[in-house]
């Protein structure tokens, strides 16, 4: 099992899955708090950790929320990002797709100008510095209306070179992909690449949805596509990755306990998984606790876990 461990940590890596504000520490929010002169509800780092137990996603996204509320300037959207970054160099992370939810920001009132300012000089630093790169994913909150996301879409035209792809995230119960299908069909118009959560708390038909109404080429999550076989042999037969997250599986009870996680499963059904740390200041790890948990839980093979990272550059956005 060592030898698997050193093998993870030692292998370069690609990660497919990265919500920026989900790296936000409780070290990084107390500061940035201080900083900015944002008053948190928790008395000590200790306590705010202490809250970080999730029944469910909206439980998360409640705090997950409440915590972005302390980055307020272009050099906190650049010490989150660069913080990442450092994160990435730590586990061997040589290629990273990150997604960011602008709407999340400018509802505060801190403008799209100064999230991707932030987040693009990071990027470009440890480009250089680090040879790591990376793409950006702007992500629509799907709780939103999708005339609110199309304003968002517009946002984001003048910084169009630095954004890769759109994705939908946030609460995905009673928020099915269909309730996208225009702004999708505009950010496609725009040049940029599709993809969207679903089937993480949703149903397989929110998969389906997002394959066949927003027309996405990767699905983020898409564990309950298990319920489905037609589903499953559609999306091997039409090489459609899916970004699984286990350590999130776990924290938002999705998956019971990490060893009736179903990645090895997948994997045997043919689906092309990837492994992914989803939001992991929150989740309790980066992307190698996230491989060295399953490799235990699951008794991965060597074979498993490099197929698996073979997968997180094979299904990178191109
Ligand atoms: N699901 C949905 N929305 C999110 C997530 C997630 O796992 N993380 C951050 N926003
Ligand atoms: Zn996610």
């Amino acid at each position: 099992m060592e030898d698997l461990i050193q093998h993870i940590r030692n292998t370069p890596k690609a990660e497919l899955h990265l919500h920026i504000e989900g790296t936000l520490e409780p070290e990084m929010l107390f500061d940035l708090a201080a900083r900015n002169q944002v008053s948190i509800p928790y008395p000590s780092i200790a306590s705010l950790r202490k809250a970080y137990q999730f029944n469910c996603l909206q439980d998360f996204l409640d705090l997950y929320y409440a915590g972005a509320s302390v980055l307020l300037t272009e050099q906190d959207f650049f010490d989150l990002t660069w913080a990442y970054f450092l994160r990435c160099k730590e586990n061997n992370i040589v290629h990273t797709e990150i997604m960011f939810d602008p709407q999340t920001h400018t509802e505060r009132g801190v403008s799209f100008e100064t999230v991707i300012s932030g987040i693009q000089k990071a990027r470009e630093r440890a480009e250089k510095e680090m040879g790591i790169s990376s793409f950006l994913i702007m992500s629509y909150l799907r709780h939103l209306s999708e005339d609110d996301a199309m304003r968002t879409l517009e946002a984001s035209l003048p910084y169009k070179q630095y954004i890769k792809a759109v994705g939908l995230d946030s609460s995905e119960r009673d928020n099915p992909p269909s309730k996208f299908e225009r702004v999708f069909n505009a950010s496609a118009k725009e040049g940029y690449i599709l993809l969207a959560h679903a089937g993480e708390e949703g149903p397989a038909e929110y998969i389906w949805e997002a394959l066949q109404k927003l027309h996405v080429s990767r699905i983020d999550h898409g564990n309950n596509c298990l319920s489905d076989p037609t589903l499953v042999q559609y999306l091997t037969e039409q090489d459609i990755p899916l970004t699984v997250c286990p350590l999130s599986n776990v924290a938002l009870a999705v998956v019971k306990d990490i060893s009736e996680h179903p990645i090895k499963k997948m994997l045997k059904l043919g689906l092309r998984v990837t492994v992914n740390s989803d939001d992991p200041a929150y989740f309790g790890g980066y992307l190698n606790d996230n491989f060295i948990a399953i490799t235990e839980a699951l008794q991965l093979t060597k074979s498993e876990i490099d197929k698996l990272i073979e997968n997180g550059f094979k299904y990178s956005l191109h």
